[in-house]
């Protein structure tokens, strides 16, 4: 399924709810049902009214779901049906996949072939079956396949079941595909990027599942992650209401409705929550998590979607069993145990820290020399031993050690992954950074960007200029102070200093910029919260959506080298004893001691 793009739609109202259909499955003990399953349900229905009355008077506001007032179309439709009884006691452990409806000649890509290996792996399946209509071809196929037991199908029809609405998108005749198989085979439904973490074994006894999209299923639930009996009754009744289908609404039947139905029929779907199936989102933050920073570790999640269409214009692309390995983003750390092993080298483990365990607080040093491995993006080392993690995409080298990475200004950038629970203050980040007139300079590009899910604190050629988050979703410039970059093709080492801006005084304003030890820039009171520090961009900043082309109106063409970061607000002191041999210049007079 494509991902759901767009900003955050308000969230419903309701929340988890994981009521369990395990009673209901004592109902049908053989695979088909017989005449005989109907006193049992009258039984169970007496007796379930009864309990649910007794605990509507015991936990009035904990047991009763909501009573939505909302009507809508579908609602009737799938009021309307009476389903037929699920055919099996618990979901089969068979997987489904779907996929090449879009041909000739369909090839599969790594994310692919890891989601299968991750269900094969992971879930321990009697059978994976991938309904294709196309078949795929090329090596990374060549290696699924032992894996998978091939199943054609005819392409959707072109209009959707129980009416004559229009479906022509291969990603809706997909939706449509999926909810055929499951009625008719039962199973675990996944799309093909989305990778299981664990075991779902405990699921199975249940009769319905899917997983919240959003916090609380503010979008709805995802279809990417089905698990069903055959004949599920939700699914049934789902099914149904493709008579309303309109395919310029592009999620709403694949996730809005199921979000919304689930208020009505809660008896007969169970809902994950918003952890199990679909965390990290699809959202910058989201994208972000997976694809750059290494600070999730997915404890709590089943599965994980990766996003596929948001992240291959420009986070996944070019993605490489290479990259997976030399890389440390929280999905690549996980990715690369699904590897086909060659035996040879051990994986990589992925250490993630809270905090820097080291006694002068140096979080991580990057000296940005040639990296000898031919990969883009590559990793950039830190030697501090802490493992911090750093991705350079488009850098370019030149052989001397000493010259540091140039950033073209085009979608080139160097992100640090940092501590996860490293805040915003206190925090010294010590640079250096070369800048040529060729080409001229950009006043808006991106010296460097310290990225909080609050906050950015933003070094651009003429300003350090914060940015809040204001009502959840737009950013917005909140202070600025000047500050000019000379481009006098020289390498000059800048300090950036914050302080806690409760705490700051003359001495110690909350934020500084020293250049070659000459403060450039302060300020006693910047407008700026604290925040987790996600990750530092260098050369380039977040574009506003990662599924659009890179925007290179904040890039700057420039070199770095020598990144060193601590977490604590070094003093004058700490800079002229030169903690790391890199600050050259700091006997200058500075006016803090004027
Ligand atoms: C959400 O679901 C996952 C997977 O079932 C579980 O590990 C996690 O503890 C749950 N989180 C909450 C807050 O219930
Ligand atoms: C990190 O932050 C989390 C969430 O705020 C907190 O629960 C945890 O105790 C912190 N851990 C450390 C080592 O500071």
């Amino acid at each position: 399924m494509p991902s759901k793009r767009g900003s955050y739609p308000a969230p419903l109202p309701y929340h988890q709810r994981t009521l369990s259909s395990s009673s209901s499955s004592k109902l049908y003990k053989s695979n088909k049902p017989s005449g005989g399953w109907k006193r049992p349900l009258r039984w169970f229905l007496l007796i379930g009214t009864i309990m649910y009355i007794a605990l509507y008077i015991l936990f009035p506001s904990s047991s009763t779901p909501s009573q939505p007032q909302d009507h809508f179309a579908e609602l009737a439709i799938a009021q309307q049906l009476h389903p037929s009884p699920p055919t099996t006691a618990s979901i089969p452990k068979i997987v489904h996949f779907v996929y090449g409806l879009k041909g000739p000649d369909p090839t599969l890509d790594w994310i692919h072939y890891l989601s299968i290996k991750s269900a094969h792996d992971r879930l321990s399946p009697t059978t994976i079956m991938f309904h294709y209509h196309y078949l795929p071809t090329g090596p990374v196929f060549d290696l699924a396949r032992p894996m998978l037991t091939l199943h054609k199908v005819d392409l959707a029809p072109t209009t959707a079941p129980f009416g004559d609405r229009p479906v022509t998108h291969f990603a809706h005749q997909a939706d449509l595909i999926r909810l055929d198989v499951l009625n008719h085979y039962g199973g675990i439904y996944l799309d093909l990027d989305v990778i299981v973490m664990r075991s779902m074994d405990h699921l199975l006894r249940h009769e319905f599942i899917m997983g919240q999209e959003g916090i609380g299923g503010s979008v709805g639930l995802c279809n990417a992650v089905i698990l069903a009996r055959p004949q599920a009754r939700f699914l049934q009744r789902w099914q149904h209401t493709y008579r309303t289908f309109d395919q310029a609404d592009w999620n709403y039947h694949s996730v809005v409705l199921p979000g919304k139905l689930a208020r009505h029929f809660y008896g007969e779907i169970t809902i994950m929550n918003h952890t199990a199936f679909f965390w990290p989102l699809w959202d910058s933050h989201g994208l972000r998590t997976l694809f750059l920073e290494k600070n999730y570790d997915f404890a709590d999640n089943l599965a994980t979607h990766v996003w596929e269409s948001a992240a291959t214009p420009h986070l996944m692309a070019g993605l490489t069993p290479s990259l997976i390995r030399n890389i440390d983003s929280s999905l690549y750390c996980q990715l690369r145990h699904l590897l086909p092993h060659d035996g040879q080298e051990p994986i990589r483990p992925c250490r993630i820290l809270t905090h820097s365990p080291r006694s002068d607080h140096l979080v991580g040093s990057w000296p940005l020399t040639p990296v000898p491995l031919t990969l883009n993006p590559s990793p950039a080392t830190d030697t501090s031993g802490n493992d911090m993690h750093g991705i350079l995409r488009n850098g370019f080298f030149l052989p001397n050690d000493d010259d540091g990475v140039y950033l073209s200004g085009q979608d080139s950038y160097l992100f640090l992954s940092m501590p996860t629970n490293l805040t915003l203050t206190p925090l010294t980040i010590q640079w250096h950074t070369k800048i040529t007139t060729q080409p001229p300079v950009n006043d808006q590009g991106t010296v460097m960007m310290v990225q909080t899910d609050v906050c950015k604190l933003w070094i651009k050629p003429g300003a350090v200029e914060t940015w809040t988050l204001t009502n959840g979703w737009v950013w917005e410039r909140t202070s600025s102070v000047p500050l000019s970059f000379p481009a006098d093709d020289q390498y000059h080492v800048y300090t950036l200093v914050l302080h806690s801006p409760l705490s700051s005084s003359l001495l110690a304003p909350a934020l500084v910029v020293y250049r070659d030890g000459y403060v450039v820039a302060s300020s006693q009171a910047p407008t700026f919260e604290n925040g987790i520090v996600r990750g530092i961009w260098f050369g380039s900043a977040e574009p506003a959506k990662y599924q659009d082309p890179w925007d290179t109106s904040a890039s700057l063409a420039a070199w770095y080298k020598k990144i060193n970061i601590w977490e604590r607000a070094l003093t004058l002191q700490d800079l002229r004893n030169d903690p790391l041999q890199s600050f050259k210049n700091a006997d200058h007079q500075s006016w803090l001691l004027e």
